[in-house]
């Protein structure tokens, strides 16, 4: 009783009220295939150890440069934008979240679709904004006439997750215009895509494009995410930002990864061979599979109840991710592994199928 009453009066009601964002489980078990939060199976570009090895003989004891200008030239550079269009976060989640402080005063309306990234709820109870969920229809598809033009900030992950579905930029530019706010397209996976949407960063005064190093340049470890539009969006977030929110080693590594153009696209190949390679598979053994352009497939098992599936892999020391929601209590969400990692799984599927 006592506690609560403590809690009730130091906390924020809506903080009390709240459920916290659960991230994917990271345990350490030996021997584990992790396939549960889409990371990487092959190691970052050599470089990043170079890069990382200078910071590490010489700067540690400086504070970074606060405003990463090597780091954003160096993602101007990649795409061709210009540095005061490029804004680096510790990780997208914190740009996901600087897009609340920028954009949004408390009671606003903030949209987004369901099934999606469960990051967006949970910023947007911390920031007492109006949530407003998209549902998408049983394909997972979504209508422009379901975006309501007034929301204040939209959130469209593209490549979606769970789904692995992406969305034209035709249907991204029409939405953009559509809007009055702020439309963020959360590019975290658009590396394993057949398009992004970069170019409606010049043609839309409205659109910011978030993206990570976490999963296709294999840097989930250290935190660096960017973030890339107009300058006027891009100084807001600048505004309101911590101080040095980039340490010193991920500026670094980001930089390396970015610049090493050659190993990202070979990575990236290897990574969309497995998936399509994997995803006959799945479809050979019944399991409904649709074409996912994510580092993931989103699928839905045959013989056993999803959440059965979960269960018999874990205890085959395999992980992957189910999520608890009518829509899609009947689908599993398994990243790309390695190919001996996703031959592992389908031996486990074999067993049991
Ligand atoms: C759609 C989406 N956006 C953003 C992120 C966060 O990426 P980061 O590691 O850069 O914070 C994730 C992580 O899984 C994600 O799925």
């Amino acid at each position: 009783m006592l506690i609560r009453f403590m809690k009730n009066n130091l906390i924020r009601p809506s903080i009390v009220k709240m459920l916290a964002y659960t991230p994917g489980e990271q345990p350490r078990i030996p021997g584990l295939i992790k396939l549960n939060t889409n990371e990487t199976p092959y190691p970052p570009s050599p470089k990043v150890a170079r890069a990382i090895r200078r910071i590490l003989n010489g700067s540690l004891r400086l504070y970074p440069d606060p405003v990463c200008l090597n780091l954003r030239a160096a993602i101007a550079k990649r795409y061709g934008f210009k540095i005061d269009e490029v804004f680096c976060g510790n990780g997208s989640d914190e740009i996901l979240g600087a897009c609340f402080r920028a954009f949004v005063d408390g009671g606003q309306v903030v949209q987004f679709p369901f099934p999606t990234y469960s990051l967006y709820p949970v910023l947007s109870k911390i920031h007492h904004a109006r949530i407003r969920e998209i549902p998408c229809g049983k394909d997972f598809s979504l209508a422009l006439a379901q975006f309501d033009p007034r929301a204040t900030l939209t959130f469209v992950a593209n490549p979606n997750s769970p789904t692995g579905t992406l969305l034209s930029n035709a249907f991204l530019r029409k939405l953009a215009r559509r809007l009055k706010g702020v439309l963020v397209i959360d590019e975290a996976y658009v590396d394993f895509a057949k398009s992004h949407a970069l170019p409606l960063v010049r043609t839309e005064k409205n659109v910011i494009v978030t993206r990570t190093s976490s999963k296709s340049f294999a840097l989930a470890g250290l935190r660096v995410g960017y973030a890339i539009g107009n300058r006027e969006l891009i100084g807001a977030l600048f505004k309101i930002k911590d101080s040095y929110n980039l340490d010193r080693l991920a500026q670094a590594a980001g930089q390396a990864a970015i610049e090493d153009i050659a190993y990202h696209r070979r990575l990236i190949k290897k990574v969309n061979r497995t998936r399509e390679w994997c995803r006959r598979e799945l479809i050979k053994r019944g399991w409904h599979t649709p074409p996912s352009e994510g580092n993931f497939l989103f699928t839905r098992p045959a013989r056993h109840p999803a959440k059965k599936w979960l269960d018999i892999l874990r205890k085959n020391k395999i992980l992957i991710r189910w999520f608890e929601h009518p829509q899609i209590r009947d689908w599993l969400r398994i990243s790309i592994g390695s190919d001996a990692e996703m031959r592992q799984l389908l031996k486990i599927v074999d067993k049991s199928n």
